[in-house]
């Protein structure tokens, strides 16, 4: 009905960009704003309004329309339009909002991408759940998604690793506990560059070592990345995250001087001080190979997003990368471009993780272990949890799911390229905008529909005359909308913001009225309404990548 509304204005004012706001507060069930138009045309807003409220009077759905200070309002035959949104819902259940824009559409989204036998840092989480959330969306969206971990796997840390290991590695220690003692090494590595310059040759040196096969030097290799692939593993199974494929940066070591043989034949490489870089409009120039040949993370990068354009014929590739490397994804899109493609590139960036307003870096050690910071909220979610329902079944998945939740949730709300705190009793409270508080209210209308049976057909539509009832309704009817443009802008938190003012706008709902009253058109109209509510609220949380409940 709104698009059909749309359509007509859009005809009639020959223009596409015509906007229905939804105002708050019953001034009008829907508001079109006329200024821009009238500008363009040299008219006043009136003489538009009543070309455009000609054209849309007859739709049934309308009962009247209104010249207000600049704007088309449009008042609805609510009860017929509730009635219709909340029944489309029903039926389409957890496809409602699914829609078909992206088909026989290829997206690869390269997000997590941790760095090897370094620990998995909440920095990661952050690309991880970001990653995950666009997947949903973008699947939602009717794209074919090819996700990749492009795993750190390769690089300097490498070379310092290895020297580390050789100068202080002790085998007992590391065979114990792995991770713990080659992030010790490495953090220890760099201390002790600070005062030996020789060091960071050292590594290097190892590096070319590990690029030229040397056996030794890949059997460490080897043996460092077995060990951090199983403790990623766990992590996202815990998280419930899950890839394509996890071709790292290792994988395209043999892939690698084919593209530099054609980056050479396109004219496109220059010798500067020994180093092999090609040149960029208006950016430092893209380092391709190290003086000692050595090549780089561009180059990799280049040669993975070659790769996989030929494997996936992608229309769209997405990095899901921190702030920090916006230049290295220009260069690279530049020099893509430069080599005659025209790639869809999007960086979607994202802020720090902060804890207590201090930045966390694993190279000082002031690093946080992902896997702490999870089972703390987990646990913490599982003592809020005995505190509320000591008498809970599935305990500790109820926990998991809250704690989780929670996490993702703190991630997701903000605009992604804020910081962001990572504060545990923040996010682990009830109200507020945290994730718990969205699973509670999912609770809240599970334990209302437990008992009841939806009867469509005695429901009194009429109900949703009323500006509590209409207000919820027209937020419904926004889910596709929402869930549309947090794909076009790569922002889940416009899914977050709007799922936390659906749940704000039930409990407000839920304060006012009774739901399980005793005449049955209102009790009937009741329920497809909450129902209606949690449809949404599910396929929401589901989107973010949380689990809804039904019980907490
Ligand atoms: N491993 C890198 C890091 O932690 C991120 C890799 C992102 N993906 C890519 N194709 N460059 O900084």
């Amino acid at each position: 009905m709104i698009d059909l509304i749309k359509q007509r204005i859009k005809t009639v004012l020959d223009h596409d960009d015509v906007i229905i706001e939804t105002p708050k507060k019953g001034m009008a069930d829907l508001a079109v704003p006329l200024f821009a138009h009238a500008r363009k045309q040299g008219v006043s807003p009136k003489v538009v309004y009543d070309k455009v409220a000609e054209v849309v009077q007859d739709i049934p759905e309308i009962v009247r329309t209104e010249f207000s200070n600049g704007f088309l309002n449009i008042f609805l035959v609510r009860s017929v339009v509730g009635e219709v949104i909340l029944k489309d819902i029903l039926s389409r259940d957890h496809t409602y909002g699914t829609s078909d824009e992206g088909k026989d559409k290829t997206v690869v989204m390269d997000y997590s991408s941790p760095n090897i036998a370094k620990r998995f840092s909440v920095g990661h989480l952050r690309s991880t759940m970001i990653g995950n959330a666009l997947r949903h969306l973008y699947e939602k969206g009717g794209y074919k998604v090819v996700s990749i971990n492009h795993l750190g796997d390769w690089g300097t840390q490498f070379g310092k690793m290895i020297v580390a290991y050789r100068l202080w590695g002790d085998d007992t220690l590391i065979k114990a506990n792995p991770i713990d003692e080659l992030q010790k090494l490495y953090v220890r590595f760099h201390k002790a560059a600070e005062d030996d310059d020789a060091l960071e040759q050292q590594a290097r040196d190892a590096l070319l070592k590990l690029e030229q096969g040397d056996s030794e030097t890949v059997m460490l290799w080897q043996w460092f990345k077995d060990e951090s692939l199983r403790e990623f593993m766990d992590m996202y199974d815990l998280l419930g995250v899950s890839f394509d494929a996890h071709a790292g940066e290792s994988f395209y070591n043999d892939k690698m001087e084919p593209v530099v043989e054609q980056l050479d034949k396109l004219g496109l490489l220059r010798i500067d001080e020994g180093a092999t870089i090609v040149d960029l409009e208006d950016m430092p120039p893209a380092l391709i190979k190290r003086s000692d040949g050595a090549t780089l993370y561009m180059t990799r990068d280049l040669t993975a997003l070659l790769y996989r354009h030929e494997t996936y014929h992608f229309d769209k590739i997405i990095y899901v990368v921190g702030n920090e490397q916006k230049l290295h994804f220009r260069q690279l899109k530049a020099l893509s471009d430069k080599m005659g493609h025209d790639f869809d590139l999007v960086h979607v960036n994202f802020g720090l993780v902060l804890v207590d307003g201090k930045k966390m870096s694993t190279r000082s050690g002031r690093y946080t272990r992902l896997e702490d910071v999870v089972n703390q909220a987990i646990a913490d979610a599982k003592t809020a949890i005995m505190a509320k329902n000591p008498n809970l079944q599935d305990k500790d998945d109820v926990a998991r799911a809250v704690g989780i939740g929670a996490l993702i949730f703190n991630d997701l709300k903000n605009e992604r390229h804020l910081d962001i705190d990572l504060n545990l009793e923040h996010m682990l409270t009830f109200e507020g905008h945290t994730g718990p508080y969205l699973q509670y209210s999912g609770v809240r209308i599970a334990s209302i529909l437990k008992d009841s049976t939806l009867d469509l057909v005695k429901a009194d539509m009429s109900a949703y005359e009323e500006n509590h009832y209409f207000e919820v309704v027209k937020l419904l009817a926004q889910f596709p909308e929402i869930i549309e443009k947090a794909r076009l802008q790569h922002a889940p938190n416009i899914l977050a913001r709007y799922l936390i003012n659906l749940a704000q706008s039930f409990n407000t709902f839920y304060g006012k009225e009774k739901i399980l009253v005793e005449e049955e058109g209102r009790l009937q109209a009741n329920l497809l309404f909450i129902k209606a509510i949690q449809i949404v609220l599910f396929e929401g949380l589901r989107l973010l990548g949380m689990t809804p409940l039904d019980e907490m």
